[in-house]
């Protein structure tokens, strides 16, 4: 068999210890990511918005375990909006280690939208459920490009198994975001080829939002989500997890979407 000639995703031979960004790190789904990444030898920087106590809690834990391989940053995803506050967060992201090989698209936000509610209310859901779930991925991908093309580095995407044809009854913003951010996953799959790879997992319901953010998943909706799941229970944070890290090691692998969802998505109904 011939040898590709330009493969370079699949040919990193560079032996310098490897550096993840993980937006919104800090708890839930995110700090599971951040310490499966650390697990596998990566070093961590936990990018946090207003969970400054986790960050640092999980910080401190990480560096117990292996000193100085953890570290946080905070920002809102609003950077995105501003050049010249996006590239400062960039470069304060690249001068905590010196280097990036994997970004991850965790932080989100979730909640449904009243499209016969205040316009007003709709204009902000849009702004920003829009902003955390497509926006900001495909600004920061953008932004990191060069330094991940050098490393020969990879993008891990946080979507949903409603993004695909199956909307989520009541949250069509969000479904609507996410499905950009699906696309995103495999346009720039082809885009950054072949010194990126880009993929994503697509939680199905792994692990229930707070209460107060999201009253209509009350109690009873809850289980009656729980009892729609073929494996009959939720899955954790750790299981999305495990499929991060396995993507982040997967160097043949490009413009795929994993479904972690205990076999839900079958069950669903195409949109
Ligand atoms: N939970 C599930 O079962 C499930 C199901 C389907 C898909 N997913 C996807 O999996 C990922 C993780 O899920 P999750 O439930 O763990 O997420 P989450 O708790 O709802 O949100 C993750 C983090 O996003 C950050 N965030 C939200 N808005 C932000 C903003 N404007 N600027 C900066 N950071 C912001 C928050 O950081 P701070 O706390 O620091 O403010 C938050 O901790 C998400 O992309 C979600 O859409 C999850």
């Amino acid at each position: 068999m011939t040898k590709p000639t330009n493969a370079m995703a699949c040919t990193n031979t560079d032996k310098a210890p490897k550096v993840a960004l993980i937006t919104g790190g800090a708890k839930r789904i995110g700090a599971a990511i951040t310490t499966a990444l650390h697990t596998n030898g990566y070093a961590v920087i936990i990018h946090y918005h207003h969970s400054q106590t986790d960050a640092i809690t999980l910080a401190d834990t990480l560096n117990s375990i292996r000193p100085n391989s953890a570290k946080i940053i905070q920002s809102s995803l609003t950077m995105s909006n501003d050049k010249a506050t996006l590239m400062a967060f960039k470069d304060a992201c690249l001068d905590l280690f010196g280097r990036i090989d994997v970004l991850v698209h965790n932080a989100s936000s979730f909640y449904a939208s009243d499209l016969g509610g205040k316009i007003d209310t709709l204009y902000q859901d849009w702004d920003d459920l829009f902003l955390t779930n497509a926006k900001a991925p495909l600004f920061l991908s953008t932004v990191f490009q060069n330094e991940l093309k050098k490393n020969h580095g990879t993008i891990i995407s946080l979507l949903d198994i409603h993004a695909d044809a199956k909307p989520f009854v009541g949250y069509p913003i969000y479904n609507m975001a996410k499905a950009a951010h699906r696309m995103m996953v495999q346009s720039l799959a082809l885009e950054f080829a072949p010194d990126i790879r880009i993929n994503g997992v697509a939680p199905g319901v792994n692990i229930f939002p707070d209460h107060d953010q999201n009253p209509e998943l009350n109690s009873q909706t809850q289980a009656i989500l729980t009892d729609s799941v073929p494996l009959k229970c939720i899955g954790t944070p750790e299981d999305i997890a495990d499929a991060v890290v396995f993507l982040a090691n997967s160097r043949y692998v490009t413009g795929q979407i994993i479904a972690i969802d205990g076999g839900r998505g079958l069950t669903l109904k195409g949109g």
